[in-house]
């Protein structure tokens, strides 16, 4: 873990701690970049869209983006979400996303849900540092 990234775990907590639990989406690190979002939602519309909807509203499978969704996973990691998606999506075809895929399927979820994108890409050890926000 890259002192860096403590730091800033450290200073997110003392920031939720100030806003009663909220902390703003804002003021949240960047944890993806932008082209990387862009490949996760390229992939998202052809392999998860019909499911979740092409903003990932929801459909016949749950939001994965909005305050339904930051309900069920706030306080879990990014990285738990990266195993559920890499161990059971897309239904029907769950095991066949190649690890590079589920980081830019994590990136456009996580730019769908208001973290902002920034120049370094999401890699799988910062996975475990993310922790998603409730709202
Ligand atoms: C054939 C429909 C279908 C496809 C395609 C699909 N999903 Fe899902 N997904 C579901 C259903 C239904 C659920 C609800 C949980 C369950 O029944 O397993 C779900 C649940 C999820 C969840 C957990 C949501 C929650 O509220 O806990 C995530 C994250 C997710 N899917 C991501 C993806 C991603 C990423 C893709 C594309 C790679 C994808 N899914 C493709 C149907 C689908």
């Amino acid at each position: 873990m890259k002192p860096a990234a403590l730091t800033w775990t450290f200073l997110l907590s003392l920031l939720a701690l100030a806003h009663g639990g909220h902390a703003h989406l804002g003021a949240f690190p960047a944890w993806y970049s932008p082209a990387q979002a862009e490949r996760g939602r390229a992939l998202s519309l052809r392999q998860c869209a019909a499911c979740h909807g092409p903003r990932l509203e929801g459909r016949y499978g749950p939001p994965l983006a909005g305050p339904r969704f930051l309900a069920r996973w706030g306080g879990r990691t990014a990285e738990e979400l990266a195993r559920y998606v890499a161990a059971r999506m897309p239904q029907g075809r769950a095991g066949t996303l190649e690890e590079a895929e589920v980081l830019d399927l994590l990136a456009f979820i996580l730019q769908a849900n208001g973290y902002p994108a920034g120049k370094q890409a999401l890699q799988t050890k910062t996975l475990k540092q993310i922790q998603i926000l409730k709202p």
